[in-house]
């Protein structure tokens, strides 16, 4: 296999330190092991492995572990006075290079290398070398398993489940199986077998009823973080009254969507940003649009990227971004860009920096991750992110004229079981000059209350009276809204 043959080079260029990061820490050990037990007598070396709970272990030949060398400063106090060449795995040994002592005994067995050739590997999901031990250093990528060897371990686990069951095979839908082998991407060789593993064993079939599954598992997988969410509760864009031009125009964007690929002529939609008044349905566009585009949809919480420790910020935008790559196709949405990229007290730099990384990962990718970006503060949205080319379009979503406040009615009526033909929608609508979607949805609710209270089925003067009781914020905010349509009207794309 090819990262064997890599890790293989990587140990034979005499690094004093080799870092592996990954969280696939048996399929490390068993390379290793490999390589080294395949090793010809000459070139041949013992191999041991550490952890803080077992201490040291020879691995090339079968030895109980010894307890006495599981203290960090005693193992590598061991390492650095043994006169024999050998190869040291230590696992999750990074915690410990916070400690000076420590840093120092790994400097003192890298310098003499060159006499006694003891060669550490790192293990660990992370791994922050301090500078001083940069230069005798070599980090080796685990590389993740090609379409192949995903097909390849997920026939070995039917097999395996079918040897399990005498009699029984595993019901292949092919689609399924390919669809499956797809969204398996991105993840290691013990994570890839596991999901494998838990669609297979449920049912003893592939199909298509396994897939979502999968996809919420390798989230799980994938989100350590924590600030991507999976949203399951997706909406139809039939739950929207109004933004007609938004709907078309993701329909229209649909199948080149889904099916570009490296040599269309078209380029696969990038994503587009909602602006607009509070209330008038942003958040639900976005939701809806993953429903349009038949992928599922990931919410990044872009203020809970900010991370204390000057750096992780950024990793953590990194981690993310390249999480949504892997789950693609899919939809990634920021709700309310602009409070994750307002200026943060004393760290515009980091601010700064952060929407750096964005945009040139929005205008690098080439994932099908459709990105749908809201805000309603124009003020402290950064220009650069409404500078043309950023996102396919910026839509505006407005205040809902008439027709749209009749709609949006329609749906909120039926929501809450009341026949819309019971009701006069043109008086509702005229009722409701200024309303947010918000707002009506607001007016029905608190109406079926006073309907209730006096016994009474819901009626469109119960509507009424309750709609003369509220002040939309159109008026309560009127300076506002007229600055957001004339900023609007010169940047945007109106929605209906
Ligand atoms: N056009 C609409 N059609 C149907 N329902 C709507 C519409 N607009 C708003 N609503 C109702 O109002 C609720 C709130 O709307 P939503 O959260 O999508 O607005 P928003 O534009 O994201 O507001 P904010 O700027 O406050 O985040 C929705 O869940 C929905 O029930
Ligand atoms: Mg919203």
């Amino acid at each position: 296999m090819d990262s064997q043959r890599d890790l293989e080079l990587v140990l034979q260029s005499r690094t004093p330190i080799v870092i592996i990061e990954t969280r696939d820490e048996s399929r490390v050990l068993e390379m290793i092991t490999s390589i080294t037990v395949g090793r010809t007598k000459g070139d041949y070396l013992p191999l041991f492995r550490w952890t803080v709970t077992d201490g040291l272990q020879r691995l090339d030949i079968s030895l109980e572990p010894q307890m006495h060398n599981s203290d960090p400063d005693d193992v590598l106090r061991h390492i650095r006075a043994v006169t024999k060449a050998g190869v040291y795995i230590l696992l999750d040994f990074h915690p410990y290079l916070e400690n000076p002592v420590n840093v120092r005994l790994l400097k003192d067995i890298c310098i003499r290398y060159e006499r006694v050739s003891r060669q550490l590997i790192m293990v660990s999901h992370r791994v922050e070398l301090p500078t001083e031990l940069e230069s005798f250093c070599a980090r080796f990528e685990m590389t993740l398993p090609s379409a192949r060897e995903r097909g390849d371990i997920v026939k070995r686990v039917s097999a395996e489940y079918a040897d399990q069951h005498p009699g029984t095979v595993v019901q292949f839908d092919p689609k399924a199986y390919g669809m499956l082998v797809q969204n398996l991407a991105g993840l290691t060789h013990g994570a890839t077998e596991q999901l494998a593993r838990n669609a297979i064993y449920n049912d003893g079939a592939i199909s298509s009823s396994d897939l979502p599954g999968v996809m919420q598992a390798k989230y799980d997988l994938l989100n350590k973080a924590g600030i991507l969410h999976f949203e399951y509760d997706t909406a139809k864009f039939s739950d929207i009254g109004g933004l007609k031009k938004l709907k078309q125009w993701l329909s229209h964007r649909k199948t080149a969507f889904r099916t570009s690929g490296s040599n269309d002529v078209l380029d696969t939609p990038k994503g587009v940003l909602l602006i607009g008044v509070q209330g008038c349905g942003k958040s639900l566009a976005a939701k809806a649009t993953a429903g349009i585009l038949g992928v599922p949809i990931l919410r990044l919480d872009f203020s809970a990227i900010y991370d204390k420790y000057h750096g992780e910020t950024e990793r953590n935008l990194r981690e993310s971004l390249s999480t949504a790559d892997i789950m693609a196709p899919c939809v990634l949405w920021i709700d309310e860009i602009e409070k994750g990229l307002a200026g943060r007290g004393g760290e515009t730099g980091t601010t700064q920096r952060i929407l750096g990384n964005f945009l040139t990962w929005m205008a690098e990718k080439n994932s099908k991750v459709f990105v749908v970006a809201t805000a309603n503060d124009i003020t402290s949205l950064p220009p650069e992110l409404v500078r043309k080319g950023r996102f396919d379009e910026i839509f505006f979503v407005d205040l809902p004229r008439s027709g749209v406040r009749k709609s949006i009615f329609g749906i909120h009526l039926a929501k809450r079981r009341q026949d819309a033909d019971n009701f006069d929608l043109d008086k509702l609508a005229i009722a409701t000059r200024g309303f947010s979607g918000a707002e009506i949805e607001q007016v029905i609710v608190s109406a079926l209350y006073a309907a209730q209270a006096q016994q009474k089925s819901l009626t469109t003067e119960h509507i009424v009276a309750e709609s003369q009781r509220t002040r939309p914020l159109s008026v309560v905010m009127k300076e506002r809204i007229v600055a957001l349509r004339s900023w609007a009207s010169e940047r945007t794309v109106p929605c209906d």
